[in-house]
């Protein structure tokens, strides 16, 4: 069926979590005939209310739209209710949001091509609040014709619609990748939080430098990238040297004021090794050598 913005195609929606209930909501609101499932049916209530079909079984409503988004707790209790489904499942669009590792992504692509299904992996950068705005960010990765016939009823849930490649793990990888930024900056400002509170030092007060930081970094990475991706690291403003001399303050500052100390001197260990190895004079982008390695002596 092909679908255009003045004829919204049909989809339905199986789990009706918090994340599932503002997916099928969206879909509403942009006119698509919904039909949604829950495990626990009462959740659909609301919906239902608003026009969506309550479909009385996960079968049903796989077979009521060509398009079936489905977005659970996880992968095993995607695998656990669609395994029995395989008749259902065959020549169906098969999205699938629920959050996991790339390895799940490409495992569950080729289950579901043993099915007769198209897969197409997707990820959700945002809170249900914002399904439906452009501040909300889908990702998608699965082939590319799957995800241009049903480009316009994805895109109800939110303009920010990213298909990143044909390769299933992409999405996962890149919601991974996002996550290590995020935690990066967030465990940055923290330590210098605490290194400022010693000084009574409000985190409010600290807040408005650090943005202003964060926004002048944005420009470095654009730089570090192009030389990550060409293999070359010339120091254009610090090499790892100066760069680990002041590590070494943080540690310090850091163990002498009596704050913990684990984060600056895992961020020293990194600009040691890279000295160690010969990279002293390099620039800073030159310590991905040591990030694409595993750590030695590393378990899981
Ligand atoms: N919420 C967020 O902010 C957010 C953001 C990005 C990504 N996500 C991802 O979206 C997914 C759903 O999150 P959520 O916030 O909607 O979680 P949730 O509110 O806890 O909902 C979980 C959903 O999974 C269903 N479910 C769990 N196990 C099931 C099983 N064995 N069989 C059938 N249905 C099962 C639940 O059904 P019942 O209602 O019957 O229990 C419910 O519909 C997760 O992978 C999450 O990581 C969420």
């Amino acid at each position: 069926m092909s679908e255009s913005a003045t004829n919204p195609a049909p989809v339905s929606v199986l789990g009706l979590g918090l994340m599932g209930q503002a997916l099928a909501g969206a879909f509403l609101t942009a006119g698509h005939p919904t039909t949604v499932w829950n495990r626990s049916a009462h959740k659909a209530d609301a919906l239902v209310a608003r026009g969506a079909t309550l479909a009385a079984s996960a079968g049903e409503a796989i077979q009521a739209s060509p398009l079936v988004v489905v977005c659970l707790t996880d992968y095993d209790a995607v695998r656990g209710l669609l395994d029995p489904l395989e008749k259902e499942l065959g020549g169906r669009v098969l999205v699938n949001l629920t959050s996991g590792t790339s390895q799940q992504a490409r495992e569950t692509a080729a289950w579901a091509d043993r099915r007769g299904a198209t897969y197409l992996d997707g990820v959700i950068l945002a809170l249900p609040q914002v399904i439906g705005t452009p501040e909300a960010v889908l990702i998608y990765s699965g082939p590319r014709p799957a995800f241009d016939e049903h480009e316009v009823t994805l895109r109800a849930l939110t303009p920010t619609t990213v298909h990143l490649g044909a390769d299933h793990a992409l999405s996962s990888l890149y919601d991974m990748a996002s996550l290590s930024v995020m935690w990066g900056v967030l465990n940055g400002f923290l330590q210098g939080v605490a290194v400022l509170e010693t000084a009574k030092v409000k985190a409010a007060e600290f807040a408005p430098f650090a943005n202003q930081l964060i926004g002048t970094m944005k420009d470095w990475l654009i730089a570090y990238a192009a030389q990550i991706d060409s293999g070359e690291y010339p120091a254009a403003d610090a090499t790892i040297a100066t760069h680990l001399a002041a590590m070494e303050h943080l540690v310090e500052e850091s163990e002498t004021l009596g704050v913990n100390s684990e984060f600056p001197r895992l961020v020293k260990a990194f600009g040691a090794r890279a000295v160690a190895s010969g990279r002293g004079e390099a620039g800073y982008a030159a310590l991905i050598e040591h990030f694409r390695e595993p750590a030695e002596g590393a378990t899981r």
